[in-house]
């Protein structure tokens, strides 16, 4: 009798907690069955000897076709973003929705609708993105939104357009402790930032590495040590986003200690980049422009160590891809050399997963079940996804990616699929790759090749 759609055979499969040889069946786009000798029930077999079976990855920080303040397209929208990522070996993604000062909070969030829908090859939910916490807006249009399902948002405490000061941060966060929203802060101070950028401009240090220089790990550490205490004495759970180095994450595990609840997130480009590369020739530096910056090897030193002994919990992209060549690029901000027009943030849905998995699992810094929760089940925790999403169970989305650890990789720009003109992990040789990919039961990649059609990702309400 054939009752499954798909089999998954002969694979080591792994979650957040536990690695075992099964094989997996798939029927209605969920896992109906987990055991031995599927492969004469399915319709589909996937041999998937001598690879690992994981959750597909949720990547919950990925920035696209975001306005910026000064006027600058993303590279990416929804299909070349969602193209890459699934290609990274995620099934799900989550993007902010910015709203713009004076538009409403549902006029941003159709709009957003209408950039992502039938245009996605992962699953999205959004996350907001808070920057004008007005009375009406906190008092109406947020508890609306979260009622809707829109039940996470960021707020920032740096960039000019963006920041919100402390009164500001705490009446939103209190708003939030109303709805049961969740608040992730990005956190650097941005009067110290503003400082350093006038004198660097004073001293007309204006190349890329300044950018590096003007967000020290001071401002970040201090930044980091507010928003915990905020949170504290609002006593709210928070999420700090892309934690960069040593002297946050002792804040964060500080904040713990008096019995904070605080969720952390590192990045990529914490682990395998340094301020120095900004320093790069010409104007190369620009490409690794990103805020919090990359700092030193004992900074990445310390991320790591946060990762292995479960001080992070999540790892993101927090993929924010700019054109490096392109008349609203990198390469020439506003047709000004200066640092501080360069656009924030570095593509990277794509090699996040890969990343880790070579430098993590198969370089034994991280195990892989460590690496299953960093990459997928701990962001469906978080986000009110799980069990839906970011594991391999009984009922669960069959959400999948095969890969193989052993296939050996150099980035290369060329064989990405984002809409950037260049990776900032040019020339990084890896060693691990997801193949095949399952987006609830259907193959979307199947040996490296796309099989998908534009439109089979869909919007997740939470
Ligand atoms: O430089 C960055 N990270 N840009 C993206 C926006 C943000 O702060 O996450
Ligand atoms: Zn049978
Ligand atoms: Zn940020
Ligand atoms: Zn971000």
């Amino acid at each position: 009798m054939t009752n499954l759609e798909i089999a998954i055979t002969g694979g080591t499969v792994a979650t957040a907690s536990d690695t075992f040889q099964c094989d997996i069946g798939i029927r209605d786009g969920k896992i109906v069955a987990l055991g031995h000798d599927l492969a004469q029930h399915a319709a589909d077999v996937i041999d998937a000897s001598g690879k690992f079976v994981l959750p597909g990855g949720i990547d919950s920080h990925v920035h696209i076709a975001q306005p910026s303040g000064e006027g600058i397209v993303m590279a990416d929208d929804f299909e070349s973003a969602t193209l890459s990522a699934l290609f990274g070996g995620n099934t799900t993604i989550m993007p902010f929705c910015l709203q713009e000062r004076g538009q409403s909070l549902r006029k941003t969030l159709s709009e957003y609708h209408s950039l992502a829908d039938h245009k996605c090859y992962t699953d999205v939910s959004f996350h907001l993105i808070i920057c004008d916490p007005t009375p009406e807006l906190l008092g109406q249009e947020l508890p609306a939104a979260v009622h809707d399902g829109y039940k996470s948002f960021k707020v920032f405490m740096t960039y000019d357009n963006l920041r919100l000061n402390d009164a500001e941060l705490l009446a939103t966060f209190d708003v939030a402790r109303d709805l049961g929203a969740t608040v992730m802060v990005h956190c650097e101070n941005e009067d110290a930032i503003r400082f350093l950028i006038e004198k660097h401009e004073a001293a007309n240090k204006l190349r890329p590495s300044s950018h590096a220089s003007t967000r020290p790990v001071a401002a970040e550490r201090e930044a980091t040590h507010r928003a915990v205490s905020l949170a504290e004495i609002v006593d709210i759970p928070v999420v700090i986003v892309h934690v960069s180095n040593g002297q946050a994450i002792d804040e964060i595990t500080q904040g713990r200690k008096r019995g904070s609840s605080i969720t952390a997130e590192t990045c990529p480009q914490y682990l395998v980049l340094t301020s120095a590369d900004l320093e790069g020739m010409d104007w190369e530096g620009a490409k690794f422009v990103c805020s919090p910056p990359p700092r030193d090897t004992a900074d990445q030193i310390a991320c790591w160590r946060g990762l292995k002994d479960g001080t992070f919990d999540l790892f993101s992209s927090d993929h924010c891809p700019f054109k490096y060549n392109s008349p609203d690029g990198k390469l020439n901000p506003r047709g000004a050399k200066n640092f501080r027009h360069i656009p924030n943030g570095i593509p990277g849905v794509e090699t996040r997963m890969p990343i880790l998995f070579s430098e993590g699992v198969n370089k034994g810094r991280i195990d892989l079940n460590r690496f299953v929760a960093l990459t997928a089940t701990n962001h469906a925790r978080t986000y009110g996804l799980y069990p839906r999403k970011g594991t391999i169970a009984i009922g669960s989305d069959a959400d999948i990616a095969i890969w193989d650890p052993d296939l050996e990789v150099t980035v290369r720009h060329a064989d990405l699929h984002d809409g950037a003109d260049y990776s900032p992990y040019e020339g990084l040789e890896l060693r691990g790759w997801p193949v095949t990919v399952l987006l609830r039961g259907k193959v979307m990649i199947r040996d490296r090749k796309l099989e998908a059609q534009l439109g089979d990702g869909q919007y997740l309400p939470r």
